[in-house]
């Protein structure tokens, strides 16, 4: 696994757990960061040894806390356009990954910070994380398709009023929105996502894959549309090594093995 400046990257069992790492800046998303993001994604998709991603923040503060302001209050118009489509091509890649990626919440998660949590596939937080698009707060929107993932998962009344006001809101509350699945004491948070990682990594890869595929289309896609994918992925399955193991197994009453072929 190559090197970073700006992420740590551990890798045990199947499982990289990616660590935004700019913890004196709260973890904000500079440049470079969005650039690394965007280069270790590539090589997460195509490392077939890797089945679960975890994304968190380094320090016990912050998940990451934005884009990086400084950066930001340099850009002219149109390096602006540039940098919200940049950052929204690094996300789409996270969240069309055929991989589970899972965003372990660890503190601050405001503007492209809570973009990244939104645009990962289960979100589980800790008890003190903060959620937040604050952008308005700064004379801006949000520019890596918050507007769009927040406005699909909540109800439209509470993403017009939390992106019109910029409020920040808590775990429980996020828990309340459906925004995070779990929220877990600070020192179980990363303990938490491992054990889900675990789990995930355990079912057959092929499989996942396609039943992602069938998930990202249903945000995109109408649904009779949707549902035409979803058959000719459910006929993939059938192509599977692990489809025979998973429903021999099941017939001759055994657990499967499966081989992620
Ligand atoms: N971009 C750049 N730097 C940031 C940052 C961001 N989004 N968020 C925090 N930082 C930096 C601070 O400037 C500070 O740097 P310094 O020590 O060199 O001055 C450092 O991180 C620590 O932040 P600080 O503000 O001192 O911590 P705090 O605990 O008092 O406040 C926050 C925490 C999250 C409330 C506050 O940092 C904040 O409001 N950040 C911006 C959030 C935001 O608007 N994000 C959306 C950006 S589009």
């Amino acid at each position: 696994m190559q090197q970073f400046e700006t992420l740590l990257t551990e890798i045990t069992s199947n499982i990289i757990t990616v660590t935004i790492n700019r913890p004196d800046k709260l973890n904000a998303l500079n440049k470079a960061c969005m650039q690394e993001l965007d280069a270790l994604f590539t090589t997460i998709e195509e490392d077939e040894s890797i089945r679960c991603v975890i994304i968190t923040g380094a320090g016990p503060k912050a998940f990451v806390a934005g884009a990086d302001i400084a950066e930001l209050h340099e850009l002219t118009p149109e390096e602006a356009k540039s940098v919200s489509e940049f950052g929204q091509s690094v996300f789409n890649k996270i969240e069309l990954l055929a991989k589970p990626v899972i965003a372990a919440i660890n503190g601050f998660a405001l503007g492209g910070g809570a973009e990244l949590a939104w645009s990962c596939h289960i979100r589980i937080a800790a008890e003190n994380a903060r959620f937040g698009q604050p952008e308005i707060n700064l004379g801006l929107i949000p520019g890596y398709a918050g507007t769009q993932r927040l406005a699909r998962m909540l109800p439209r009344t509470k993403a017009y009023e939390l992106l019109l006001t910029g409020d920040a809101f808590d775990a429980a509350t996020a828990l309340h929105y459906g925004l995070v699945s779990k929220v877990t004491k600070a020192e179980e948070l990363l303990p938490a996502a491992g054990e889900l990682a675990e789990k995930l990594a355990q079912k057959p890869a092929k499989v996942v894959s396609l039943l992602l595929k069938a998930l990202q289309s249903a945000a995109e896609t109408f649904q009779l549309d949707g549902q035409s994918l979803e058959a000719s992925l459910f006929s993939s399955c059938f192509c599977t090594e692990d489809f025979k193991e998973g429903t021999s197994a099941f017939l001759e009453k055994r657990k499967p093995i499966f081989k992620h072929r």
